[in-house]
């Protein structure tokens, strides 16, 4: 078998990480969640997950890639030898797998805009003339589907040269990128006319907005955003070194993830009350909404050329790490070499991939009320990842040994973790319950 490759430094670990994290769920996905459920109040649930399950979640997955270094059907086996806990790596493989199927549907819509973008066809429409534009688009058979091809193939580029030569390369160039982009599309958008109306809903934490299903999705969207879950930390942790601060790396990735969930929203929701819109769109928020707001700037052709240079490349990074993870398990647990197991994933989903997105055109049936497309999206960030995120909190929490993990996150003594008892009961009880109450509920409900 190859070597095993590792990212070079804390600067790679770093960028890779949050290149994984930092996708279309926080530039796509959480605007419009957070504007069909009422704004602030989402917002608020959202962040509370973030960093009272999501965080402690992402030091114990960071926490058994380190110590295992290996992918993450590898990771349960080595650390639980003997038991069935290999399965949860199944479901990780799984949901990722399935997360691919329409994650790489998305990527190629917004290569697609941004293509339109800056051959300036995104000008001189009506938002219904948009609105076609978007449904004609993505229920196309032929176009969606040769840019979900382009952007299997860009990734498999990546992904064959490697984690060191491949990923954190790509990732050093792209999230700089990506960071600086963001800042001036924030700062634009702030100095629109009625700017202060979008902040203020986002902000405005409006109670009587939440609804059980707003929490359950909430926490799916944290999950999600933090590609928590489905052992994609555990993946990429199993190539950073062993002298890797947990903590404080798993606290960067949760800080600068939100941070550009917020800063996506402080560029979406003032441009979008800016022109009398409103946010609640769904899926079309940045594809429909935005265009038309866009068109009305001066210089259209190149803040939206922008918008969604940014929105592709955030998707590509994430996906990069989708990915990776199918791959690393293909890899490992077959003994292949590298090219063949990308090979074999690219293929594999391929077939999906193009499957999902003929699932948005007309050839294909609907399914109990969902298209292919929507419920790949929905079993994983609804089921797949909450019982994911419960599964690893009770594997670090109860079963792993303790003065193993200690010494883990303590990088070998080197430092004091102070508040490791806390941390224990975070994994053993608090989050469990808290991920299951929201689960069951919204089961039944
Ligand atoms: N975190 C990515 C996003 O927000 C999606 C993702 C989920 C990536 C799970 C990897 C694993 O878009």
């Amino acid at each position: 078998m190859e070597t095993r490759d590792n990212f070079t430094g804390k600067i790679g670990i770093v960028l890779a990480t949050v290149g994984s994290a930092v996708g279309l769920g926080n530039i796509w996905r959480f605007p419009y969640e957070a504007g069909q459920n009422g704004g602030g109040a989402f917002i608020l649930i959202y962040l509370l997950c973030v960093f009272f399950l999501g965080f402690p979640l992402v030091m114990a997955e960071f926490a058994v890639g380190v110590k295992a270094k290996a992918n993450v059907v590898g990771s349960f086996k080595l650390l639980a030898p003997n038991t069935k806990w290999f399965l949860v790596g199944i479901m990780g493989v799984v949901a990722g797998f399935m997360i691919m199927g329409f994650y790489y549907v998305v990527t190629g819509w917004t290569a697609e805009y941004f293509w339109q973008a800056i051959q300036g066809n995104l000008l001189h429409k009506s938002s219904e003339e948009y609105k076609v534009m978007f449904d004609s688009f993505i229920a196309s058979p032929i176009k969606p589907v040769i840019w979900t091809v382009i952007m299997i193939a860009l990734v498999h580029i990546v992904i064959i040269n490697g984690v060191k030569n491949g990923i954190e390369k790509v990732s050093k160039v792209l999230m700089p990128m990506l960071f600086v982009l963001m800042i001036i599309l924030a700062i634009h958008s702030l100095m629109l006319p009625n700017a202060m109306q979008g902040i203020r809903f986002m902000f405005e934490p409006k109670v009587e907005n939440v609804t059980s299903y707003g929490v359950l999705t909430a926490l799916g969207q944290a999950f999600f955003s933090l590609s928590l879950g489905m052992g994609c930390l555990i993946t990429y942790a199993s190539y950073f070194g062993k002298d890797t601060h947990i903590p404080r790396i798993a606290f960067q990735v949760t800080l600068l993830d939100s941070l550009v969930a917020i800063v996506a929203g402080v560029v979406i929701f003032p441009a979008v009350f800016s022109f009398g819109l409103q946010p609640d769109e769904g899926t079309g928020l940045v594809f429909v909404i935005l265009p038309t707001i866009f068109q009305q700037m001066p210089f259209p052709i190149f803040w939206s050329s922008l918008f969604y240079l940014l929105l592709a490349l955030a998707a590509f990074t994430s996906v990069i790490s989708l990915h990776e993870v199918v791959t690393a398990f293909v890899k490992e647990e077959f003994s292949y070499t590298r090219k063949k197991a990308v090979t074999l994933v690219s293929v594999a989903v391929l077939v999906l991939a193009v499957l999902a997105s003929l699932s948005l055109t007309l050839l294909f049936p609907v399914i109990f009320d969902k298209t292919l497309f929507e419920w790949l999206d929905f079993i994983t960030a609804t089921i797949l990842l909450p019982l994911g995120g419960v599964a690893v909190s009770l594997f670090v929490g109860w079963y792993v040994d303790k003065r193993i993990l200690l010494d883990v996150l303590q990088q070998e003594g080197t430092w004091k973790f102070r508040f490791f008892k806390t941390y224990i009961f975070l994994l053993r009880y608090l989050a469990p319950v808290c991920i299951m109450l929201v689960f069951v509920h919204n089961l039944f409900a």
